[in-house]
């Protein structure tokens, strides 16, 4: 299927490639975006030879935020009501696979929030990350308060929020926010062989890790501990556990069937 607003592909059958294509714009993310990506989030989702999923831009622009020109006639009732801005930005939360956001250039606003919802970032190092929303008279609109803070604690998040600035990958590593940075040519390499190492592991164990360490930010240590075990436990019922022991214990690669 064709899409107007991304570029779509798999590779080795096994890793979902969505690519940001708003090049005029530099992928800023307006309503037909959100609604295209979110549909391919879920056909790959729901595709039982992929086992991963990687969402990146162009080399100068990951996304430069919400469509600004979309938005700045907007109503209160329009924006509340029609929830025409944010409504299509919750899809990638029900993503059970991994998704990984390859980031080079700017990730601006909702750009640095799309980002932040995916499972992990390995950033080029000419990414930059920014809350710039405050220099519009609004304030980040898809869980960048919630998110950032998170990830890069109350000072770096209070900072960026509230002047607006950039943050490059060098600082944004250092912080917490992006698990590595590499050099720019080498960004799709780097995050193809991660998604292509994730997509060869049992499906199930890599889906319960997932739901697992997303779980230690909604629950307190004793909950999430617990919810981690139940998941331990079960997956001594699947035939990928008994095949990745197997393998180990047996010198041989692990042949994950997905049971
Ligand atoms: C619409 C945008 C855009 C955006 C850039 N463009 N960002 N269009 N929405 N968010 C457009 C420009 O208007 C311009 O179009 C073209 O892309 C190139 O941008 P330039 O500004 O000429 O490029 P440059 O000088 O390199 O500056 C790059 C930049 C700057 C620093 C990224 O474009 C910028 O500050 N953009 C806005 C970033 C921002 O404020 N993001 C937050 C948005 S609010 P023309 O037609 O002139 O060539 C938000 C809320 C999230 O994200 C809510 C979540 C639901």
């Amino acid at each position: 299927m064709a899409y107007e607003t991304l570029e779509v592909r798999t590779e080795a059958d096994k890793v979902g490639v969505i690519t940001l294509n708003r090049p005029k714009q530099l992928n800023a993310l307006n309503e037909q975006l959100m609604t295209e990506l979110g549909t391919v989030l879920k056909a790959f989702d729901a595709d039982e030879k992929i086992g991963c999923i990687i969402i990146t831009g162009s080399e100068k622009s990951f996304a430069a935020g919400a469509d600004i020109g979309a938005m700045a006639n907007y109503s209160f009732v329009d924006a509340y009501k029609g929830d025409y801005i944010t409504r299509n930005w919750e899809t990638i939360r029900s993503i059970r696979k991994p998704v990984i956001a390859a980031v080079a250039g700017f990730a601006l606003g909702g750009g640095c929030e799309l980002a932040m919802m995916c499972d992990f970032i390995i950033a080029a190092d000419n990414a930059r990350f920014g809350q710039p929303e405050i220099k519009l008279g609004v304030i980040p609109g898809a869980g960048g308060t919630q998110r950032l803070p998170r990830a890069v604690g109350k000072a770096k998040a209070m900072d960026m929020a509230l002047t607006g600035r950039m943050m490059d990958a060098t600082e944004a590593e250092r912080s917490g926010l992006v698990s590595r940075v590499v050099p720019l040519d080498k960004l799709m390499d780097e995050t193809l062989g991660a998604a292509l190492m994730i997509s060869d592991f049992s499906q199930i164990a890599v889906m319960a890790a997932k739901e697992s360490v997303n779980r230690a930010f909604e629950s307190s240590l004793s909950d999430g501990v617990m919810f981690e075990r139940r998941l331990f436990h079960a997956l001594f019922a699947t035939q990928d556990q008994k095949e990745g022991m197997d393998a180990f214990v047996n010198k041989r690669r692990a042949n994950f069937t997905h049971q």
